[in-house]
């Protein structure tokens, strides 16, 4: 995820942004970038790669001036380099912008400047708006600013400066974070309060739709329809390290709370109600879909359990062949593939070696490869045929949370889009799908709302050695992405089956308090769930099941039970993993792990 950060004062703006920027450091970057007004006009410096790169050119061509913004960037739309960095300019350099976020509508907004002259230099959705600027510009800044709002549809916090009005900074924020922070004869913007803490604890928390427009000795506060607001100075009490969490005690924990919005920003211009599903660039004619006799997903690990529910999302919907396998197995056991296979490779991290492996492979026998990865310029994404990105933001602990989440929805994407095309769904079922797949964000935060009394039921638990996770169908998918969770954060040795299986075998190693996680989300497996439940409780299990709202009869069979808000069994694996992670999580704290870095275990598995 993008930093911004911006200055206005009586300081040199260089060092004060360059220090905001490395504090924003945590948040994950692929570049980094400078606008500075020197007295005369705004200069811009951007580097790919490290802030290093930004602060060693600042070093060796000094930009001196008094106001400025600043950007660290997570690539989105197109790849990490020096051009695709933030500051973004209009043509003459007057009005530079920083943003943070997603410009959902910014293909039409792009053709519309294009023709009417604008001239655009890089692959980004940001560059519409220092265009759109200049095209609104008539001697106001923050009027030009308020009717770009009006034209744009997305996330965003932006930082604004031109050289006509070099007295004055401007910051809006919509779904995305931007703090401003009170100086004496200096004022500042950041993306999070860790940037500022170096020069003033005061700050006002920008809401959604609220725009700031800061000179040296002054900030207003304005809503869009231009009416002055009068807001609480919020004095920061805690520490640097702190508040790059988040205020949260583990990045971990930060990354399971952001979930409802990643969710939100990987449907943004792809799932649209009345409209057809988008897979960004990716071009499938019909001739090549009904080309298509097979679709294979190979991945790792949590990736590798995405999968498992896009199989299920593409066969069902799609009524296309999906095998699926881990990467490191693919590799080596000469699949069956040809040029009519379509291979899909998930990978959080894009670099994953057997991941990246297998995508080879598959190339070289012809297939094409679509990469669902969480990282731009990633190599799976540069050696894929396609790409559909994850828009998870960086992910930093190493048990993955909110990318594995994107994952789900991306699958349901591609699954939908193959759906629509091949006509093997009605129009009305597929409106319903997209239309439950947009109230997914409001009520994972309900989901979300649990987690006391998730944390309850891991107090009660988290000395147990083994633990079991069942469920059917896509319940089963899930199960055992709970349990990697839990055996990855806290080493508790635990085992996912599919509940019909248990009678097979397992099922002699239940004992008076075996500790089972059931899964009962799915409708149409209910009534088989509980049966299965009632088997293992007859052996005298503990059983804490995951149902939906509706279905509290499950009580009666089980120790206790979570109650999720319904949703369509298709897609219940986006809200039953959250308490699952929330269970790994606590149960990891209470046993005094390293949450965010546990023992033997990388973030990228660049090795075989
Ligand atoms: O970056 P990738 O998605 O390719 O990584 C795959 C696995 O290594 C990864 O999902 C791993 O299982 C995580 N630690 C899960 O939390």
């Amino acid at each position: 995820m993008c930093g911004i950060v911006g200055y206005i004062g009586k300081k040199d703006a260089s060092p004060v942004l360059i220090s905001g920027l490395s504090k924003l450091e945590y948040r994950g970057y692929d570049s980094a970038g400078v606008a500075i007004f020197n007295g005369d006009k705004l200069e811009i410096v951007k580097r790919k790669g490290r802030l290093k790169n930004l602060s060693d050119a600042l070093d060796a061509e000094p930009v001196h001036g008094n106001a400025g913004i600043g950007h660290t960037r997570w690539a989105t739309h197109g790849e990490p380099s020096d051009v695709n960095s933030h500051p973004h300019s209009n043509a003459d350099g007057s009005i530079c912008v920083v943003h943070n976020g997603i410009i959902e509508n910014y293909i039409k907004l792009r053709e519309f400047l294009i023709s009417k002259g604008y001239k655009f230099v890089s692959e980004t959705d940001t560059e519409v708006i220092p265009h759109l600027l200049d095209f609104f510009y008539e001697g106001d800044l923050l009027e030009a600013v308020r009717k770009v709002l009006g034209e744009i549809r997305g996330s965003y916090a932006f930082g604004i400066i031109t050289s006509k009005e070099p007295d004055k900074l401007i910051a809006v924020r919509k779904d995305s974070p931007l703090i401003v922070g009170l100086g004496e004869g200096e004022n500042f913007i950041a993306s999070d309060i860790p940037a500022v803490l170096n020069y003033t604890r005061d700050v006002y928390l920008l809401n959604d739709n609220e725009i700031a427009v800061l000179t040296k000795d002054d900030i207003k506060l304005y809503t869009l329809d231009g009416k002055e607001i009068k807001k609480e100075v919020y004095h920061v009490t805690w520490d640097a390290e702190a508040a790059e969490k988040g205020g949260y005690e583990h990045f971990m924990m930060k990354e399971i709370h952001e979930q409802p919005k990643v969710i939100r920003d990987t449907m943004a211009s792809r799932v649209m109600l009345g409209e057809p599903i988008t897979l960004d660039k990716i071009k499938l004619t019909k001739e090549e879909i009904a080309g298509i006799n097979k679709i294979y997903i190979v991945a790792c690990g949590t990736a590798y359990h995405a999968g498992l529910v896009g199989k299920y999302a593409i066969e069902k919907l799609a009524r296309i062949p999906v095998e699926i396998d881990i990467a490191s197995e693919y590799r080596y056991r000469d699949p069956i593939i040809d040029k009519n296979t379509l291979v899909i490779v998930v990978s959080q991290s894009g670099e994953t070696a057997d991941t990246l492996a297998a995508l080879r492979e598959s190339k070289a026998r012809g297939c094409r490869v679509i990469a669902v990865t969480n990282v731009v310029g990633s190599s799976v994404s540069r050696e894929a045929s396609d790409v559909l990105y994850t828009l998870a933001g960086p992910e930093i602990a190493v048990a993955s949370t909110k990318a594995y989440i994107t994952q789900l929805v991306a699958m349901y994407i591609i699954a939908l889009f193959f759906a629509e095309n091949k006509g093997t769904v009605s129009k009305e079922e597929i409106e319903k799908i997209k239309t439950e797949m947009l109230n997914l964000p409001d009520k994972a935060e309900k989901v979300l709302e649990l987690k006391e009394e998730v944390k309850r039921h891991a107090g009660e638990i988290y000395k147990e050695e083994d633990m079991f996770f069942l469920g059917r169908g896509l319940d089963y998918a899930v199960a055992m992405e709970g349990s990697l969770k839990l055996k990855e954060i806290s080493y508790i040795h635990s085992e996912a089956y599919a509940a019909g299986e248990l009678k097979h075998g397992p099922i002699a190693l239940i004992e008076e308090g075996t500790i089972m996680i059931t899964l009962a989300t799915q409708d149409y497996l209910f009534e088989k769930m509980v049966s299965n439940i009632k088997e293992v409780k007859a052996r005298h299990a503990h059983v804490i099941a995951l149902a939906f709202e509706g279905n509290e009869d499950i009580e009666k069979t089980v120790d206790s039970a979570v109650f999720l808000p319904r949703t369509i069994d298709l897609l219940a694996p986006v809200l039953s993993v959250i308490p699952l992670q929330l269970l790994s999580y606590y149960i990891s704290v209470m046993k005094g792990c390293d949450v965010d870095k546990p023992r033997n275990l990388a973030k990228s598995v660049t090795v075989e």
